[in-house]
């Protein structure tokens, strides 16, 4: 693993001396290059996941179940995360809340890249439409940047398993992604499942009881959360305001 640290260190270097998103994402790219041209080092990673299970306490349940976080920068100004694509699995269209560099290490990965046309002002809706696509071999990498402005799919075109590494910049925080159906035209929050339980129970206590509901969500206004859960309590609010 010690050719994965030494990445890490290369990448905080390089973040903290590099003043624009493009060129962060430029040197990004070809430090990403370097480390997925190899597999021994990921190989070693996998071992102690299996041999070492404590190993894997950093692990926290996100959106993607084939997820792997390999290192949070203490600073939080980066994240390096795994992605292991069975076979044919394909991502659905989505945005993120940083730039990002997706390099593959295994196999190859295709990515679709969307423009969104609509102004995101109703709810719900969105318009996009396909500007780019590609596929990318171990030691090619692609990037994303945040919110409308990096809007992909990734899949895996091979029969056989692939993985991407990824590095995130800091990010946004608003605690969910957002997933678009260009066929339907719609777009959806999705929250990480720690969140979507307390987003549920918002949801279902307004439905039971209204009334009883207004109050609830009123005091826990008032407690300290984090603010995308504030936002779906006062959305609930504006809700049963509105009936
Ligand atoms: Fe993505």
């Amino acid at each position: 693993m010690e050719r994965f640290e030494d990445f890490c260190g290369k990448i905080q270097k390089m973040l903290a001396e590099e003043k624009t998103v493009f060129r962060k994402i430029e040197n990004g790219r070809e430090l990403v290059s370097e480390i997925t041209s190899r597999q021994d080092w990921f190989f070693d990673y996998l071992k102690k996941m299996i041999l070492e299970p404590a190993a894997s306490e950093i692990q926290k349940p996100g959106i993607w179940p084939n997820e792997f976080t390999l290192y949070r920068s203490p600073d939080k100004s980066f994240v390096v995360l795994a992605y292991i694509w069975d076979a044919k699995l394909a991502d659905i269209v989505h945005d993120h809340g940083s730039w990002g560099i997706i390099g593959t290490l295994l196999a190859s990965l295709g990515e679709k890249k969307f423009a969104r046309l609509d102004d995101g002002r109703q709810e719900g809706f969105a318009d996009i439409r396909e500007t780019a696509r590609g596929v990318f071999g171990p030691g090619e990498a692609t990037f994303v940047l945040p919110l409308n402005e990096g809007l992909h799919a990734m899949d895996n075109p091979t029969d056989g398993i692939a993985v991407s590494i990824n590095v995130y910049g800091k990010t946004i925080g608003r605690g969910y992604v957002q997933f678009f159906d260009p066929e339907k035209k719609t777009v959806t929050r999705v929250f990480p499942p720690r969140t979507l339980k307390e987003v549920l129970a918002v949801k279902t206590l307004a439905a039971i009881d209204p009334s009883r509901a207004e109050g609830v969500l009123r005091e826990a206004l008032g407690a300290s959360r984090p603010p995308q859960l504030k936002q779906e309590y006062e959305a609930a609010l504006a809700k049963i305001r509105g009936k």
